[in-house]
């Protein structure tokens, strides 16, 4: 929170002294070293570099203009052309003492609202949902949750892969060996066996293989049973796809599938092609990225010779869609790191295509979910590991784990405790790596109630609201905490003040979160946050120091739980009141 001031002073000083220079370039950050100060910034050298100034001179010349006295002691030069802060703790209080009234919890919301589509999690129909897809919804449910906190609009959309040629065999499957009990039980299992069947068969059967060809046709012609069978098997799926978002807690505003573009694909080939950014090439029409040096030898096709759309002439169509009727600033992909090359064609043809859209385009992708042997995680017996399945033994692990803890907690608590922490651990390991590498999936490790896992922070939560069920609130001697630490606040401890400051960057990390998409830093912020905490409450007495100590600690106490449960939240997690 006090970068801002420290930014708002910096811009005005460096107005002083240079008046043409761009105070969108002037940040204030965290110092990477906290013996060197809070904040710091590094903008100066830059400044310098491009105007042939002496840095430190330069960064003299702005520290003598610089009006921070309010919050900050004096500020240093240091190294090249760094400018570092240290906060006065009366300046932290003060931070706090807002905060303790409500006026924010450290997050400033943005000053410019962005309009932000998410794609993500955009499961197969008639396929169960896979691990692959989870780190997609959680990855997505998370970068919404982000952006919304930070105050931006936010449309999330399930682009569901519910067209293409895998509906011909799946057709003739249903047509033909339809298990109606076993579609009742479980509806995606079903259809995942008849796809497989008919698909295995068609290898050796080429009488198969035509009849599902035929099939595709005549769905693709508008036949009314396919369709009708089609629709079906998108409802099952969907019902399937629900439970699981219910599960964890993830929403969507819309979804529209690939077929939901199926009207509008003639229209982008003919246009890409009168543009001449598409082209005919052996019968296909073809977008070539000659003035692209990665993309050159990756043409994208956007019709196949035999006249049918492919996921590439979707995207654009979706994308054209997205532009015209929500008008956003931004859309972000969640998916797995094996379709960079696919939205690299897809950005770089929409760029050819609308060279005018104001519009950021973001592919996020994550590697890939391994097992304890480094190979892609998979069952015992080898096959794909089913996202229900996943969440049924992490809670049924987890139960295990908090009826060893308190045993004594009821059994219902304990089953939705289990639930929470179950939920939490998957996510929270899945968020916890830099989403780019690929990481080995540890029941154990991410079940931890201690290291950098939610349950220890779901942990960490309840022992803090735990003090607060100690508190004698009718006791004559208990003035009341809140009302006396929003008048009083010291900080005199070293580890008071060193919590204290950990909590009023909550919402530059988020920030960080949203501008690099990384859920990790969240993480990490929190797992600090957590680690300040347990230095803080190891040195200071809370409930039994005198005041002003105790209600400012109370204080301090109440707003570390605050921010975990509501960083916990951004993440997709919940917490309990006991573990
Ligand atoms: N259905 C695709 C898959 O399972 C993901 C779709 C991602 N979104 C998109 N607009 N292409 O791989």
């Amino acid at each position: 929170m006090l970068h801002l001031p420290l930014e708002r002073q910096l811009r005005q000083a460096v107005a002083a002294v240079l008046a043409d220079a761009d105070p969108a370039l002037l940040r204030v950050r965290p110092c990477p070293d906290a013996r060197f100060g809070d904040y710091q910034t590094n903008s100066l050298m830059g400044l310098a570099r491009e105007r042939k100034l002496n840095p430190r001179q330069l960064a003299a010349d702005v520290v003598a203009r610089l009006d921070v006295g309010e919050w900050s002691e004096p500020p240093e030069i240091a190294g090249a052309g760094f400018i570092n802060f240290r906060l006065r703790p009366t300046a932290v209080a003060r931070a706090l003492q807002e905060a303790l009234r409500g006026e924010h919890l450290f997050v400033q919301p943005a000053v410019t609202p962005r309009t932000v589509v998410v794609d993500f999690s955009s499961p197969n129909v008639a396929k169960p949902m896979h691990v692959g897809h989870i780190r997609s919804t959680i990855l997505g449910d998370c970068l919404a949750r982000t952006l919304r906190r930070l105050g931006h609009r936010v449309m999330t959309d399930n682009h569901l892969g519910d067209w293409g040629t895998q509906f011909g065999k799946l057709i003739v499957g249903w047509k033909r060996s339809l298990d109606a009990a076993a579609l009742a039980q479980d509806a995606v299992g079903e259809m995942e066996r008849l796809y497989q069947t008919v698909h295995a068969a068609c290898e050796t059967d080429a009488a198969l293989l035509e009849s599902a060809r035929q099939e595709l046709v005549r769905l693709q012609g508008g036949d009314a049973e396919n369709l009708a069978i089609w629709r079906q098997m998108i409802d099952l799926s969907q019902h399937q796809f629900d439970t699981i978002y219910a599960r964890l807690g993830v929403r969507f505003d819309h979804t529209l599938g690939e077929s939901f573009y199926n009207p509008r694909l003639k229209t982008v080939v003919q246009e890409l092609a009168s543009r001449g950014i598409a082209r005919e090439s052996e019968g296909a029409m073809v977008v070539f990225f000659e003035d692209v040096p990665e993309l050159k030898a990756h043409p994208a096709i956007i019709q196949k010779s035999d006249g049918a759309a492919n996921y590439a002439t979707t995207d654009l169509a979706t994308l054209a869609y997205r532009l015209e009727t929500w008008r956003p600033d931004e859309i972000v992909y969640v998916t797995d790191g094996r379709q960079q090359l696919h939205f690299k064609q897809i950005f770089a043809a929409f760029r050819r295509w609308q060279p005018q859209a104001h519009l950021q385009l973001a592919h996020v992708w994550f590697g890939s979910i391994l097992g304890e042997d480094g190979k892609p995680f998979k069952t015992r017996s080898g096959g794909t590991v089913k996202l229900a399945d996943l969440l049924d033994e992490a809670q049924e692990r987890a139960r295990r784990v908090v009826t060893e803890k308190a045993p004594a907690l009821p059994e219902a608590e304990r089953q939705e405790i289990a639930r929470i922490v179950g939920l939490g651990a998957i996510k929270y390991s899945d968020l916890l790596p830099n989403r780019q590498s690929d990481y080995v999936f540890n029941w154990d490790k991410m079940l931890a109630l201690s290291g950098n896992t939610a349950p220890y922070l779901q942990y960490a939560y309840t022992r803090i609201r735990s003090i607060f069920r100690k508190l004698p609130d009718s006791a004559p001697e208990a003035v009341h905490w809140l009302a006396q630490a929003q008048a009083q606040c010291p900080l005199a401890a070293a580890e008071e003040l060193r919590l204290a400051k950990h909590l009023l960057n909550f919402g530059l990390v988020l920030e960080a979160v949203a501008q690099e998409y990384r859920p990790n830093y969240l993480c990490t912020y929190l797992y600090e946050l957590a680690g300040h905490f347990t230095g803080f409450y190891e040195t200071c007495p809370v409930l039994k120091a005198g005041e002003p100590e105790r209600s400012s600690r109370l204080a301090l106490c109440d707003l570390t739980a605050r921010v975990l449960q509501d960083g916990l939240a951004v993440l997709g997690i919940e917490t309990s009141e006991r573990m």
